[in-house]
């Protein structure tokens, strides 16, 4: 890691919401090496305080554990208040938090849809919501993990599809209303990134798994820190006037099948 790379967080705090797993604790991880101070939580108090203690162990940083359903955004408002005591107010502030599950249609209930709706976009909105009423500087910059089922149908992902859907609408209408204020609202749409809850249970097997490689342009999964990349780099002055975007960061997944396998080559003669 360069110097730059180094110093490139250092006047940042970043609350990350489901930062204790995941995606969200690898960009966790590569902000605080970064410099960044950085607040990550989820329902599991255990499970994001050790996740805090190994970032700490591991970075040498500052982070600290929280705790809060973002299904509630009195909890959520609470968290943030007494975390910007602890650590400043955010400047960077992730909204990471999801639910899933694979199930077709006919096997959802109405709860089950708005478990998963309630999580990933009202979560959402609720993370923003209380950052924004804490008082963002000029800078700040908001992320939302999205999903490609944000933009892309899947069969057994209507719940999903819905709701990360919502979450890029969101994101292009607070990007509009904030802008003036100096915030910028993004989202990070990942690909299938290795090692997680995510990809395992949407590609449980290696035969699943290595399906999906053969038919992503790179050839490979993702991996947390990558997805970290991306949302340093859209929080740093290289990404000052970029508001409003879904940033698609799957390895060229969302071109389409890369394996050839629907075309036969004929042979020239
Ligand atoms: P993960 O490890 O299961 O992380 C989910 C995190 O969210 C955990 O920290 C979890 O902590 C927290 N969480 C869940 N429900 C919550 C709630 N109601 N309130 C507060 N926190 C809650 O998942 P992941 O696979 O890394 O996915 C992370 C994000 O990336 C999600 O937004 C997902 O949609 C997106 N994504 C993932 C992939 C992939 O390949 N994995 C691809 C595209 C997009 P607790 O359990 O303690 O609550
Ligand atoms: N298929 C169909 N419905 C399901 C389901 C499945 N595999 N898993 C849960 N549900 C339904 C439940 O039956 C329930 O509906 P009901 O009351 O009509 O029976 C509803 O979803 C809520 O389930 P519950 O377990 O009470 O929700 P929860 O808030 O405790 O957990 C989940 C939320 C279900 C999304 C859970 O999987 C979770 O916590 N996920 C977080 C981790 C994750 O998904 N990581 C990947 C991110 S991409």
């Amino acid at each position: 890691m360069s110097d730059s790379h180094e110093k490139q967080l250092a006047d940042r705090v970043a609350f990350i919401s489901g930062g204790s797993s995941g995606i969200n604790l690898g960009i966790a991880k590569l902000f605080a090496s970064r410099g960044a101070k950085v607040m990550v939580f989820g329902r599991d108090d255990r499970k994001a305080r050790n996740a805090a203690a190994s970032l700490v162990e591991e970075t040498g940083g500052i982070v600290i554990p929280g705790n809060a359903d973002v299904r509630d955004p009195a909890a959520v408002a609470t968290l943030f208040a007494k975390s910007a005591m602890a650590i400043g107010k955010p400047n960077i502030v992730i909204a990471g938090a999801a639910g899933n599950f694979v199930a077709p249609a006919t096997g959802i209930s109405p709860n089950g849809f708005k478990t998963v709706v309630d999580i990933d976009l009202l979560g959402t909105f609720n993370i923003f919501r209380a950052a924004y009423d804490l008082g963002l500087a000029p800078g700040a910059s908001l992320i939302a993990i999205t999903a490609p089922q944000g933009a892309q149908p899947l069969p057994f992902q209507a719940h999903v599809c819905a709701a990360k859907a919502g979450i890029n609408m969101l994101v292009k209408c607070l990007a509009l209303e904030w802008g003036q204020a100096g915030i910028r609202v993004n989202a990070i749409s990942p690909g299938p990134i290795e090692g997680t809850e995510g990809v395992e249970r949407m590609a449980p097997t290696a035969e699943t798994k290595q399906g999906w490689i053969e038919r992503t342009a790179l050839r490979r999964f993702g991996t947390p820190a990558d997805i970290g990349e991306m949302a340093a780099f859209i929080s740093s002055p290289a990404g000052a006037y970029v508001t409003g975007t879904i940033l698609d960061c799957d390895g060229g997944m969302k071109l389409g099948d890369a394996s050839g396998d629907l075309l036969t080559v004929p042979a020239r003669g």
